[in-house]
């Protein structure tokens, strides 16, 4: 008998037809994101289940999953899921590195430039007719090139980011758990240093961990106290590594200069203060969103769940400590 597996969102359609010669696939097609009971009606009687950081898999919904053996997430980060409460009831969680690295790097970077050069304001300014003439200081901003950037988390995103920097003779710091190896220390010219020096000495600060009960709330009050005045934070990561009401505060009071945010704490809700403010570029968790890059992530996904209900070990598994098959 064919495996039936559900997909919970829409996905690229030729991870769809690549689902279906493998398995009875339910899927909507549509952007409705399910409920914890919705998800639970669907998921009755399937093996796979291909979802998105959307879709919620706390330990309460996790334990009525009934016959589930793989929750094939089409995302990097997967903290959507209590991976303790997969990995405890035996379902293996898999996620999609590496295809989306370059490509959220590269949007980092554009929220980086766009805060610090004002091109959001700018676009305002001329859209709204409010142009007359060049002026010596319309909306100066700061230069970014031969500056000192502050990298949290050096992962794969983190050293994509920081290869960048290199384009823009930028001096790079970072801070993670775990120090990376000489090499590329050397390679990418980084600087390992604490979270306080990093706060103190960055003119940009750009977020790369996963959030995990550490990272949340990383950015807070005191550290943005820390920053320089004329800092500007970059959130790609997770909306709860940052403490978005602090910020806020942090950008209206001249705390620190301005801040770009892909990633909110309660999406799709953004903080109203931030709103408001001027010196915050505000995008839709679209880090990740090239045409390439999104159909490479919905391809990936569903080859994780089609290898696992084929009985081999998913090429992207996160708790591999479940894995004992050859
Ligand atoms: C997107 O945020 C991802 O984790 O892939």
């Amino acid at each position: 008998m064919r495996p039936a597996l559900l997909v919970t969102r829409r996905i690229y359609p030729e991870a769809v037809e690549y689902l279906r010669r493998h398995a009875e696939v339910d899927y909507a097609g549509t952007d409705d994101v399910l409920s914890p009971e919705q998800l639970l009606e669907r998921a009755r009687g399937k093996q796979a289940i291909v979802c998105q950081l959307t879709d919620k898999f706390p330990a309460e919904v996790i334990e009525r999953l009934e016959g589930v053996r793989v929750l094939a997430n089409v995302a990097v980060g997967y903290d959507n899921i209590d991976l303790a409460a997969a990995t405890r009831k035996g379902i293996l969680v898999t996620n999609t590195p590496e295809v989306l690295t370059e490509t959220t790097a590269d949007f980092a970077f554009a929220l980086l430039l766009a805060a610090a050069r004002r091109v959001v304001e700018g676009h305002l300014f001329v859209h709204s007719g409010q142009w007359r003439r060049w002026a010596i200081d319309l909306l100066v901003g700061q230069d970014v090139h031969h500056r000192t950037l502050g990298i949290f988390g050096m992962g794969r995103i983190g050293q994509a980011v920081a290869r960048r920097a290199r384009g823009f003779s930028m001096r790079v710091l970072y801070h993670d758990v775990h120090r990376a190896p000489a090499p590329l220390e050397a390679e990418l010219e980084l600087e390992f240093c604490t979270k306080e020096r990093l706060l103190e000495e960055s003119d940009f600060i750009s977020l790369h961990v996963p959030l995990t009960e550490s990272t949340r709330r990383l950015i807070g009050a005191a550290e943005l106290r820390r920053m320089k005045r004329t800092a500007v934070l970059v959130n790609t990561s997770r909306g709860p590594v940052v403490d978005e009401a602090a910020l806020a505060e942090a950008l209206a009071r001249g705390v620190i200069a301005a801040a770009g945010l892909d990633v909110f704490e309660r999406e799709p809700e953004v903080h109203p203060r931030l709103l408001e403010l001027p010196n915050v570029v505000l995008a839709p968790h679209i880090a990740s969103a090239s045409v390439e890059t999104r159909r490479k992530m919905s391809l990936m996904a569903a080859e994780n769940a089609i290898t696992a209900l084929e009985g081999r070990r998913p090429p992207n598994l996160v708790n591999v400590e479940l894995w004992t098959g050859g």
